[in-house]
């Protein structure tokens, strides 16, 4: 059976196409390649052990869209990660969020009823809880405004997603990424970095590699219980599992509600300050690090009620914080390795 997978040459988008394949699924994998590089394709295959389908598509230009669902008629369902991810970016320029985030997910809503293609799993993120008044976060919180257009547009996406589902013979379960880290146990697919990197465990890994003299956090004056913000991390394959457990429950038909929303997390806070005591129980590696302002935008502490991921969709993490940290640091290593050769 195919499934189509959007941003498939992204971070958590090639590690979902490696459980696709593992999990007996073909992934019919399509990327602008405009944060991604073809080079990943090669890179999933070398751990999967045979070609993956591979489509260049401008989800923005509709009849791209049109002529690849029409090549792959055998598509039951769409994983939807394609989207501009980057916080900063997206301050400075809100309309190239706004308009290739929800364009492309409007389209691709089209083109699927117009090819009766029902089922749709979406990428979304924990930033849509803001800074919440209860820990853990479960999926029932209220949802706050947006503190940038990033985080608008996957508060719209689902919003749209939503409508369209009760409107239409669309199927949508919408994921709420807290957040992922770590890479692929190979050490072939992890996150690449196009300049400084603008999440913690990457920082922390280029920081150890001698690529960066020290992280800064940012701040040790919140009200956590050692100043520093927290978080919940989890292993970007956990986070790629839960796409089959999702894409099942669709095509299998075992839904409850045509629009359903699940939090993938570990259900753990942990501050900045123990993430970078994990890294160091894991690699024995101390980085500096000095204490810096606080960043704009970030919020307290978050971490995720996963009892309904856990009992609903049937899926639980597997990897641990340390096993996380080893695989981030492995990753890290065999790009410096790379880049030697
Ligand atoms: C960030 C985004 C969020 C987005 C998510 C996934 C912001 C404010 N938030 O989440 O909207 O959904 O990525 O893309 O950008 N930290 C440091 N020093 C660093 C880097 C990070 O102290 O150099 C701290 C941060 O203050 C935070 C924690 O580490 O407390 C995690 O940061 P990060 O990895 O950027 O993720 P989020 O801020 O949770």
């Amino acid at each position: 059976m195919k499934i189509l997978v959007t941003g498939g040459l992204g971070y958590i988008g090639s590690h979902t196409v490696v459980e696709l394949v593992n999990a007996g699924y073909t992934p019919v994998v399509i990327d602008n390649l405009s944060e991604s590089d073809i080079e990943v394709k090669d890179r999933i295959e070398k751990i999967i052990g045979k070609e993956i389908i591979f489509e260049k598509v401008e989800m923005c230009h509709k009849e791209e869209m049109v002529a690849m669902f029409k090549k792959h008629p055998e598509i039951k369902g769409v994983i939807h990660f394609a989207a501009y991810l980057i916080v900063n970016e997206s301050v400075n320029d809100p309309l190239k969020y706004y308009y290739n985030n929800l364009v492309s997910t409007i389209y691709l809503l089209e083109v699927m009823q117009e090819f009766n293609v029902p089922s749709i799993v979406f990428s979304s993120s924990c930033t849509v809880y803001g800074n919440p008044e209860e820990l853990p976060v479960s999926e029932n919180a209220p949802i706050q405004p947006a503190v940038s257009p990033y985080g608008n547009t996957k508060k719209m996406g689902e919003e749209i997603l939503r409508d369209t589902a009760h409107a239409k013979d669309i199927n949508v379960i919408s994921l709420r990424y807290f957040n992922p880290i770590g890479a692929h146990e190979s050490s072939i697919i992890g996150e690449f970095q196009d300049g400084p990197p603008h999440h913690l465990v990457p920082y922390i890994t280029e920081t150890a590699r001698g690529l960066r003299q020290e992280l800064k956090i940012f701040g040790n004056d919140w009200n956590t219980s050692d100043g520093t913000c927290v978080r919940d991390y989890i292993h970007v394959v956990d986070v790629a599992k839960a796409h089959i457990s999702a894409v099942e429950r669709l095509i299998n038909n075992k839904i409850e509600h045509n629009f359903e929303v699940f939090n993938l997390g570990m259900g753990v806070g942990v501050s900045v300050l123990e993430m970078v005591n994990a890294f160091r129980e894991a690699t024995g590696i101390s980085i500096k690090y000095s204490f810096a302002p606080r960043r704009e935008g970030d919020v307290e502490a978050v971490y995720a009620d996963t009892t309904k991921a856990n009992s609903t969709l049937n899926w639980k993490t597997e990897k641990t914080l340390t096993d996380a940290m080893r695989d981030a640091w492995n990753w890290e290593q065999a790009l410096m390795n790379e880049q030697k050769n």
